[in-house]
């Protein structure tokens, strides 16, 4: 199988984008805060695969110390062929040089993302817009 890949969100449909992200699943993002959050990252990563978006993920990044991986997602019908991995290996790769690479995985996802490297954090900490939420959904010890 060839897929195309483009770090451009130049020709990107937002749309297609939050298609992807609902599809997952990985939460419901409006086409235009996905806008914000990929133009205020400084690595984006997408995968086509003929016309079809089917991958995507982003870092967020301050050039020097730290890069934060997230919003890693495939379609449906792509995920467990291997395209995550390579999705991931590049993420990691153009965010060789920072200090630090951090991600938070979805609860179950850790094994995925210890093959690349990634440690468990003792002391990371987060404040949730929904802390109820974050601890429903095992993100969080406590609220
Ligand atoms: C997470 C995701 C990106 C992984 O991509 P994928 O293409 O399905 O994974 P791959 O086929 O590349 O898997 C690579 C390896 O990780 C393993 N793996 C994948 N998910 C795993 C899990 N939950 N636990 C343990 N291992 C896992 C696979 O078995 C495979 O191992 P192998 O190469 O030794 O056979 C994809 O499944 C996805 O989009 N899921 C829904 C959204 C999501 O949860 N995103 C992650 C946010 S943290």
């Amino acid at each position: 199988m060839t897929y195309r890949w483009s770090e451009s969100t130049d020709a990107l449909d937002w749309d297609e984008l939050a298609a992807l992200y609902r599809a997952a699943p990985l939460g419901n993002k409006t086409p235009q805060g996905l806008k914000v959050a990929f133009g205020n990252s400084m690595f984006c990563c997408f995968v086509y695969d003929g016309g079809a978006l089917v991958g995507a993920g982003r870092v967020l990044a301050d050039g020097v110390d730290c890069a934060y991986l997230c919003d890693v997602a495939l379609l449906p019908s792509h995920q467990g062929t291997g395209l995550g991995q390579q999705l991931v290996a590049r993420l990691v790769e153009l965010s060789r040089g920072h200090g630090k690479i951090i991600l938070y995985a979805v609860p179950g996802k850790e094994p995925f993302y210890r093959k690349f490297g990634f440690r468990r954090m003792r002391t990371a900490m987060a404040i949730f817009q929904d802390p109820e939420a974050a601890a429903a959904r095992g993100y969080t010890d406590e609220t």
